[in-house]
């Protein structure tokens, strides 16, 4: 009865049973896992936010396939400060990430056609692309002072079914930006071979170092950038988020206009959000500087606790709200977070299921609020 691509295993796995059964009971649970800004302690400016969700504009319906001018001018802003220009007539308006993704996909694949996709990576991606029948091909990255791609093997894993390549900057779960002349590669890759950077930029902004470049006005490739207002001011009810299209004249317009009709057809986007898109953008400046300093403060809590132990290291964070434990590999790392589960209240995502090249890695979260980070850390490291 039901389409092949919806075949999914939909039996939660032993680790998502064991959390089930730890919410059932009364313990404090420590989530190390935590990935809900709205739910990890922030401010956000409440009335601020309600007064522009109550625009009287919201009343009138004014369909416009890539939305409504005034937020996507709002948008073209947010790229200002980063030190870049962007046409409103080159973005188109979505609900979320997720949804732009799938518009690219819908645009880029027919059924069968693949996608290069980075690994270690978040695990989001598989559902995506089953959803549009898109086959995802993994390139590795690799950890050599800090997270690589292997280009070589991103070159071998292109067929001529190849239609893109996505970069995740910084990616989630390692943390690292792309470099310049990975960039320059990738773009030299791409337009050699017909493909698309897919680049999303959805933690840009949360930088550890220097503000990094956003792939927005790449045009060494056709390209289509991705943001939203889930991650870069915390706000992921709110369903606000775009991409943003550049390359080469010709291919950039025959995009934009393949990509109106797709969004069209959907019109997902609420008036109300849209009319409140300046505001919400704007509450990205408070956020980021609580969330910053909560990442900060949680690194430093890490490498204090790390000090001295032999076992355990961190890999190098460049930016974004993750950090990658290295831990001795003796047992399965779904095994060791089951046992911090039950034994010591402890919840943090194993390695595996992001798709690490073995055991041996756990990730935890540093937006988690400070005591439980702290505590939390310690409990690991007592039993790793
Ligand atoms: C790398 C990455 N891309 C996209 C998303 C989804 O973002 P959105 O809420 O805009 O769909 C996430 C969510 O965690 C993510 O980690």
């Amino acid at each position: 009865m039901f389409a092949s691509r919806t075949n999914w295993n939909l039996k939660p796995n032993r680790l998502a049973e064991a959390l089930e059964r730890h919410k059932a009971g009364v313990r404090r649970l420590l989530d190390l896992s935590a990935s809900n800004p709205t739910e990890c302690g922030f401010r956000y400016d409440a009335p601020a936010i309600m007064r522009a969700l109550c625009a009287p504009a919201s009343l009138q319906y004014h369909p416009d396939p890539k939305g409504l001018k005034s937020a996507r001018q709002a948008v073209s802003e947010y790229y200002i400060e980063h030190g870049e220009r962007v046409a409103k007539d080159d973005l188109i308006l979505t609900a979320s990430t997720s949804e732009a993704y799938s518009f690219i996909f819908r645009l880029l694949c027919n059924p069968g056609d693949e996608v290069l996709i980075p690994t270690p990576g978040y695990p989001l991606f598989d559902f995506l692309a089953d959803v549009n029948d898109v086959k995802l091909i993994r390139y590795p990255l690799f950890y050599d002072h800090g997270w690589h791609i292997d280009m070589h093997a991103l070159k071998q894993a292109i067929t001529s079914r190849t239609r893109g390549v996505i970069v995740v900057h910084p990616n989630n779960p390692t943390g690292h930006f792309t470099r310049p002349e990975e960039t320059a590669q990738l773009n030299q890759i791409c337009s050699a071979n017909q493909m698309a950077i897919i680049a999303d930029e959805v933690f840009l902004d949360f930088s550890l170092g220097a503000p990094q470049k956003s792939f927005v006005a790449n045009a060494g490739a056709l390209t289509f950038t991705m943001s939203g207002i889930s991650k870069i001011s915390g706000l992921p009810q709110m369903k606000f988020a775009w991409l943003a299209v550049s390359g080469p004249e010709a291919e950039k317009r025959e995009a934009l206009a393949r990509l109106e009709i797709i969004a069209d057809t959907y019109l997902s986007l609420n008036a109300p959000i849209q009319l409140a898109a300046p505001v919400l953008l704007q509450q990205r400046k408070p956020f980021q500087q609580q969330l910053m300093a909560r990442v900060r403060a949680n690194l430093g809590e890490l490498d204090a606790q790390l000090a001295g132990n032999h076992h355990v290291s961190r890999l190098v964070v460049e930016g974004g709200w993750y950090a990658v434990l290295r831990i001795p590999a003796t047992r399965p790392d779904e095994e060791l977070a089951i046992e911090l589960l039950q034994m010591h209240d402890v919840y943090l995502h194993p390695g595996h299921y992001y798709d690490f090249p073995g055991d041996g890695y756990l990730v935890v979260s540093l937006i988690t609020p400070e005591q439980d980070f702290s505590e939390g850390i310690g409990r690991i490291l007592s039993s790793v």
